[in-house]
């Protein structure tokens, strides 16, 4: 599995301890910025992480800010991304299970380091539970993106 991570300066603490805890593990990361807290816009990392994910260089993505909410609504306009913020365990594992989630948000300003690398081991070990009622409404965000999306 590999992994891109991205951040804004206000995600850049937790984004680093993410990659740490995972390429400690033996996770496959892709970093792609920000590489320090000096002030940027969090949507342009936000759409490098997303587009890491939907081009298939990466199977998901971890995106970090201040709250975990600007990334995830900018990665969210990117077609094919389904980024869900999470700050519990538990909404981690749904957002894979039954949304079928490719990209996890997290604020750094909202939860500590201990419980983020908690959340972000729910995330990458839950699947997708494929066929069923999980995925017809997947594919319903899909056509609905298809629709609106030009
Ligand atoms: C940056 O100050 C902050 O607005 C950003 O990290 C994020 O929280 C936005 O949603």
């Amino acid at each position: 599995m590999r992994v891109v991570l991205a951040c804004d300066h206000g995600g850049f603490k937790l984004k680093s301890e993410i990659l740490d805890y995972l390429t400690g593990n033996k996770i496959d990361c892709l970093d792609v910025g920000t590489y320090s807290e000096e002030s940027v816009d969090y949507p342009d990392y936000s759409v490098k992480a997303a587009q890491a994910v939907v081009s298939g260089e990466c199977d998901l993505g971890i995106i970090c800010c201040g709250t975990g909410i600007g990334v995830s609504i900018a990665a969210n306009k990117v077609p094919g991304i389904r980024a869900a913020l999470c700050h519990d365990t538990f909404s981690a594992r749904m957002a894979r299970e039954h949304n079928d989630a490719n990209i996890l948000t997290l604020g750094q300003r909202v939860i500590g380091p201990g419980l983020a690398l908690d959340i972000v081991d729910a995330f990458l070990r839950a699947g997708f539970q494929a066929g069923g009622r999980h995925c017809r409404r997947v594919e319903k965000i899909a056509e609905l993106e298809k629709r609106t999306c030009p």
